[in-house]
């Protein structure tokens, strides 16, 4: 393996560019290889050994173009597939992204934390797992966002509709909230609507910066950092669809 060869960056769709966002953002030197399973998505209405079976073949995809390390950018592949990629790739760096609950309860003790994420990071263990470690003094509501990743696929985060589903699903929960996790990479690019629906008192966390400072860590320790030049950014997408890579770099270069 070389310092100069791919961090390979994986979602179901163009989601995870909220996580690549970060990366580049902290390790401009490295070079990019970002993969969006479009074709497939969402996978968050899936089984488990249906999102287990598709990560681990875009892992092992990835893995044969040469990367040096995987990010697993999708929440619903973390939380359904991470412990089967490290049984497969024992020597592989791999780093899968979660809801920021450790954050939320660590900035709010006691507080009110909503968190938005997929039916399968809802059900998993290992939603349970974190909620059991870092949130037991606070209220969690675990809040299902239907249809958000379909808008966001379709490049409607800004839309009317998005406004409406926004309010219909969060409105509600506004007035007792002190935070709230977007735990989906998809649910950064609704940032506009959830904001202007939950208010300013709100904090909205997401794990992509934790993601992106934890990938760094681990390459660093394995001495892979890339030192020589401004990074490169391939991007590729299942669906094959010329538009789905125009939304991706739209999305990349959003702030
Ligand atoms: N972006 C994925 C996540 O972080 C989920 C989107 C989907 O349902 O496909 O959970």
């Amino acid at each position: 393996m070389d310092k100069q060869d791919y961090i390979a960056v994986f979602d179901s769709g163009v989601g995870g560019v909220s996580v690549l966002r970060e990366l580049r953002r902290l390790m401009p030197r490295e070079n990019y290889y970002y993969f969006g399973d479009s074709a497939n998505a969402p996978y968050g209405l899936k089984t488990t050994q249906q999102v287990r079976d598709l990560t681990q073949a875009a892992a092992k995809k990835l893995f044969s173009k040469g990367a040096k390390c995987l990010v697993v950018a999708c929440n619903t592949a973390t939380a359904a597939a991470i412990e089967s990629l490290r049984s497969t790739y024992p020597d592989r760096i791999i780093v899968g992204i979660e809801p920021a609950l450790k954050l939320a309860a660590d900035r709010h003790p006691h507080g009110t934390i909503g968190i938005m994420a997929t039916d399968v990071t809802l059900r998993e263990k290992k939603l349970s797992q974190l909620l059991e470690r870092y949130s037991q003094d606070c209220t969690v509501i675990r809040l299902p966002s239907p249809g958000i990743v379909e808008l966001v696929e379709s490049g409607k985060a800004d839309s009317g509709e998005a406004m409406e589903l926004i309010q219909k699903e969060l409105g509600p929960y506004a007035p007792i909230l002190d935070a709230l996790v977007l735990g989906c990479t998809h649910y950064p690019f609704m940032k506009n609507a959830i904001r202007s629906v939950v208010g300013d008192q709100v904090e909205l966390l997401d794990g992509g910066e934790g993601t992106a400072k934890e990938t760094q860590r681990r390459l660093k320790e394995a001495n892979l950092l890339n030192d020589q030049q401004l990074g490169t950014l391939v991007v590729e997408n299942s669906s094959g669809a010329q538009q789905k890579i125009d939304l991706t770099y739209n999305l990349l270069n959003q702030e």
